[in-house]
């Protein structure tokens, strides 16, 4: 599917799924890069509270700021004026009670221009999301390795492991889509996890560590360019070494300067 013709309406993420078509979404934090993105035809621009990791440099995602999100998410949409941006509700945003809810997702609609809000977990959750959907706003659900509960899973673990976790995710995702969920993320899940759920429901699932088998995939975009220092999961590809890219560059860049040979004849007034 071309750039221009891709669906970028949450409805339109739907039709992958009925024509059997898996989709990539990837995670992207400002304007320049949204562009990048778009420009590739990437259908989906998710603003990950990852952020607060791989931009902020914070040990986990739990420090991440309504205020941080809704200012890059700004940035998002303003390099990709037409793109379907999601952007996450960060811990503490939607946990204590509905009104502070319902105000931190409409303000990541009418201040960061975001699409849809993303909520991480099942259970508790999936009243929100009913509420939030029956008010305009759209729900991406994300279930599994939900990383903002890194304190009460003791670290990123797969989830999902035992058989009782593993039909919870199912009775979880069969909710969210029953509350209106136009497509759940399903994160650090074994293959059959990831498989049953995306089997137990119409709407697409789009995994991340979660096996084969889910409508899309997602990955956290200094990941796939190989960006991200350290051991790094499983699931990790990166497409381009980064990382030696930049580095090469900026040294490129000092050995010339210190050369005196930038700027050349063509780079001056
Ligand atoms: O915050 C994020 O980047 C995410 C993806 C890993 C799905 O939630």
């Amino acid at each position: 599917m071309s750039a221009n013709t891709r669906p970028r309406s949450i409805h339109g993420l739907r039709t992958y799924k009925q024509r059997g078509e898996r989709f990539a979404m990837v995670t992207v934090y400002d304007a320049l890069t949204a562009a990048i993105l778009d420009e590739a035809g990437i259908p989906v621009l998710l603003v990950g509270d990852s952020l607060g990791m791989v931009v902020m440099g914070h040990p986990t995602t739990v420090p991440v700021t309504m205020d941080d999100m809704v200012h890059h998410t700004a940035a998002v949409r303003r390099g990709a004026p037409a793109a379907l941006v999601v952007a996450d509700m960060p811990f503490g945003s939607f946990q204590t009670d509905m009104t502070t809810a319902k105000r931190n997702a409409t303000r990541l609609l009418k201040e960061g221009g975001a699409t849809a809000v993303k909520i991480e977990g099942g259970g508790p959750m999936v009243d929100l999301v009913a509420d939030l959907v029956r008010i305009g706003i759209p729900v991406m659900g994300h279930l599994g390795l939900t990383p903002q509960s890194v304190n009460q899973f003791g670290g990123f673990r797969v989830q999902g492991r035992s058989d009782e976790d593993a039909a919870r995710i199912t009775d979880d995702i069969v909710a969210l889509e029953q509350a209106g969920a136009f497509t759940v993320v399903l994160e650090g899940v074994p293959s059959g996890v990831g498989r049953r759920a995306t089997e137990a429901v119409d709407i697409p699932t789009i995994g991340i560590g979660a096996g084969p088998d889910t409508d899309g995939q997602v990955l956290v975009l200094p990941d796939l360019l190989g960006l991200t220092d350290g051991p790094l999961p499983r699931f990790v590809k990166a497409y381009v070494d980064g990382r030696s890219m930049i580095r090469d560059a900026v040294k490129a860049f000092q050995s010339e300067v210190a050369a005196g040979e930038y700027p050349g004849p063509e780079h001056r007034y």
